[in-house]
């Protein structure tokens, strides 16, 4: 590269600029001697930003988490498109994630990328720079501006009967209140029966202390709101809502996490990733009478 001009970051305020911590982590890693992983399109939109992703992710236990959940996501995600060759992915809050070029997929998926206007309009002006079209006719990948609490983004999305949907809310619903949480997750049950929820979510403890321990997260302002101990505590919400399964970035490579290596289980107990089930399926199987 290049000779493409460089955009600024200063349209990312507030809760908007916590973009960059992800971003960066995943620019350390890729750059790294070893990567754990490669996302070749993050570090070329970051070289695009007037930023230094070395130094945001000074941070280290917000660069290691985001690493770690980079990591499980990614294969969980992959997972997901193995058992749905015909699938739709909606990205909620996806920043300048990259996953859609990161995992492997049909020609047939359909993927949403949606965030807050801003996000993506800088979006959509850095995949310019690589010939992708984000609002492409086919709608193939596309990306949608919209608050995420204002439900009426889902008539944005046209819905084929075959498609099995998944829906991802990574690093997002932190920065949400309990109510704005819970009736986003409602809508999806009543929306997508049938479909999978991977959502990253915080220990009310790290809620509580994060935005103030943490340096990246400090200078951008963003509040922290909901945090979760539990996932059947979201499970108890609606009978519609089955756990099929639960990760801990903290349990990923304990050498990386500096002072934090000798105190597992406070490591594990920071940050969940969640798999849930959605729909009628789930009641029906919960409703089955027990062996015994
Ligand atoms: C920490 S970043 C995570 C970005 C991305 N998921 C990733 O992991 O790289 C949080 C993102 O949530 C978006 N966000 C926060 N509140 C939102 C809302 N109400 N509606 C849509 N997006 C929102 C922010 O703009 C930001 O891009």
């Amino acid at each position: 590269m290049d000779n493409r001009a460089q955009l600024s970051t200063n349209c990312l305020q507030g809760v908007c600029e916590t973009l960059l911590i992800p971003l960066a982590a995943r620019v350390v890693e890729s750059e790294s001697h070893d990567p754990a992983f490669r996302d070749e399109r993050g570090v070329e939109i970051a070289r695009l930003l007037d930023f230094d992703p070395h130094e945001v992710a000074k941070d280290r236990w917000n660069k290691v988490g985001c690493q770690a959940r980079t990591l499980i996501l990614d294969s969980a995600v992959n997972d997901f498109l193995n058992r749905n060759p015909r699938a739709l992915v909606i990205n909620l809050g996806a920043g300048l994630c990259t996953r859609y070029w990161r995992v492997r997929h049909e020609e047939s998926l359909r993927w949403f990328d949606l965030d807050l206007p801003s996000v993506i309009e800088l979006k959509r002006e850095l995949l310019s720079q690589f010939d992708v079209e984000p609002q492409n006719k086919l709608r193939q990948y596309t990306t949608l501006p919209a608050d995420v609490t204002d439900h009426s983004w889902l008539e944005q999305i046209p819905r084929a009967n075959d498609e099995q949907v998944l829906i991802i809310a990574e690093g997002l619903l932190m920065y949400l209140n309990q109510d704005a949480v819970q009736s986003l997750i409602m809508r999806l049950v009543n929306e997508f029966s049938g479909g999978e929820l991977l959502i990253e979510a915080w220990s009310p403890f790290v809620r509580r202390v994060w935005g103030t321990l943490s340096p990246a997260l400090r200078r951008t302002g963003a509040s922290l709101h909901w945090g979760l101990d539990n996932p059947r505590t979201v499970a108890a919400w609606d009978p519609r809502i089955g756990v099929k399964n639960e990760w801990r970035p903290g349990d990923w490579e304990p050498h990386r996490w500096g002072l934090l290596r000798f105190a597992p289980a406070l490591r594990r107990s920071l940050t969940k990733v969640v798999h849930f089930q959605l729909g009628d399926a789930v009641k029906r199987k919960e409703a089955q009478p027990s062996a015994a």
